[in-house]
């Protein structure tokens, strides 16, 4: 509907135009659903919501007659190459907030009559009563049981984002972040690479972009000969972009990564095995009891509550309290997890029973791997308003890290390997190891 609308104004303006939208942070507008623009002026960034236009965004219209003369476009030069000569920006109101807008570009200078004005300023009206009525949004977002209270509204720019994914694995990846409730943006900018006369001749389009974090996220599950080409494209990025965080996602860690949910091509692979001791019984117990003794120190007097997320962590927080000499509380949270299931979003299927407002709690988890789980829990549980909040890991697959956290203590940093036992499963298999060990695929048992 709102492409369709889009579309009725770039015909009868004879101009390209876009709903720009707010991400959550309200900092950065980007392109959704656009017509008779060209890729390189789409893909060129996020938009500054205070440099672009900012008046737009405190509820003005905004009527750029020349954008060669007019010091309120953010991308002049670009603006000149794409044949862009005049902007309107009409603000757009969804239950009461300014959301965005709508951009008009005009391949000549003009002057916007009030028809014009009112003609589009009518037509984002329309984009307002349809974005603000719930029931024409994907169901997916209206309807989703809001257990806890403390998910985040999704912007408007989360709901009507219309992407076509190159590949299957990008959807994917997107459910997984939308499970997770992590605001995320399909290819806004085209890094120019390489320039011929002037001329770019090559060029880099990330497949994520996380506003939350600041992060862009390339998914590599081609044939490996290519991912040579991509990463010598990435040390490229990093030299002439050195302010952009980027990671990239090679298809082993993206299959670990699913494996992890019992999906995807990991989890087809009947028998497997123990490829090698990480961590033997006596080696866990050594740190189990040095983590004990450091939190015992730090949190004398302080008559800590120790929050364990289950199932995984069962073992590591019984050892660890028993080795604790303080007197503390115990309380475990379960969470649901990724899944086939559609239109899910992780929620908290068992919440803590101790009002922690006022006293010292301490996150103990068995692993942190992207760290979304925890970013999650934290989130909740600082809503309480607790006296502090820290964490506690046995194992930290830190290359791994996606969500953007704070670990006090930790037990082992480990490599990017599955791993299971002293708690750990593989679809809740190998649990009551007494070692850590580390699968493989593919073996024989
Ligand atoms: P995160 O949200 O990606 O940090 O994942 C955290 C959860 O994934 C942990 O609490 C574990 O339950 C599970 N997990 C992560 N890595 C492994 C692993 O190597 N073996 C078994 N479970 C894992
Ligand atoms: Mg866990």
């Amino acid at each position: 509907m709102l492409d369709k609308i889009v579309y009725a104004i770039s015909e009868a303006m004879k101009a390209g135009v876009s709903l720009v939208l707010l991400d959550s942070s309200r900092k950065k507008l980007a392109h959704t659903t656009s017509h008779g623009l060209p890729h390189a002026y789409l893909h060129k960034g996020l938009l500054d919501a205070e440099k672009s236009l900012g008046e737009m965004l405190q509820g003005k219209v905004v009527a750029i007659k020349d954008t060669k003369k007019d010091g309120r476009v953010q991308y002049p030069a670009l603006a000149g190459e794409a044949g862009i000569a005049a902007m309107l920006g009409v603000p757009l109101t969804v239950e009461n907030k300014i959301v965005g807008g709508i951009r008009v570009y005009m391949k000549s200078p003009r002057r916007f009559p009030k028809a014009d004005i009112e003609f589009v300023t009518a037509m984002t009206r329309l984009i307002e009563i349809a974005a603000g009525n719930r029931t024409f949004l994907p169901a997916k977002t209206a309807d989703r049981p809001d257990m806890t209270g403390i998910e985040p509204q999704r912007t408007l720019l989360q709901q009507v984002q219309k992407v076509v994914f190159a590949h299957p694995s990008e959807k994917e990846f997107a459910r997984w972040l939308d499970f997770y409730n992590l605001e995320w943006i399909y290819e806004p900018r085209s890094f120019p690479l390489t320039w011929q006369d002037k001329k770019v001749t090559e060029m880099f389009t990330p497949d994520f972009y996380l506003p939350g974090l600041d992060l862009y996220v390339e998914l590599t599950t081609m044939k490996q000969s290519l991912v040579t080409g991509k990463n010598r494209k990435l040390r490229r990025l990093k030299e002439l972009y050195p302010d952009i965080k980027i990671t990239l996602l090679y298809k082993k860690d993206y299959e670990r990564l699913l494996g992890k949910y019992g999906l995807g091509p990991l989890s087809e692979t009947r028998s497997r095995s123990i490829e090698r001791v990480l961590f033997s019984a006596v080696e866990i117990q050594e740190k189990v009891h040095e983590l004990a003794g450091q939190l015992s120190r730090d949190y004398a007097g302080c008559h800590p509550v120790m929050v364990g997320v289950l199932r995984g962590v069962f073992c590591f927080i019984s050892d660890l309290v028993r080795a604790m000499t303080i007197p503390l509380d115990v309380d475990f949270m379960a969470i649901s997890y990724f899944s086939d299931a559609d239109n899910s979003a992780v929620k908290i299927t068992r919440d803590i029973d101790f009002n922690v407002t006022g006293r010292h709690v301490i996150m103990v988890e068995d692993i942190v791997d992207t760290g979304m789980t925890l970013s999650y829990i934290l989130k909740h549980l600082k809503m309480r308003d607790p006296a502090s909040l820290s964490v506690c890991t046995l194992l930290d697959k830190r290359v791994r890290r996606i969500a953007d956290i704070t670990i006090e203590y930790t037990g082992f940093e480990v490599p990017d390997e599955f791993l299971v036992g002293y708690g750990l499963d593989y679809k809740e298999e190998y649990r009551n190891l007494p070692y850590i060990g580390i699968l493989t695929p593919g073996k024989e048992v």
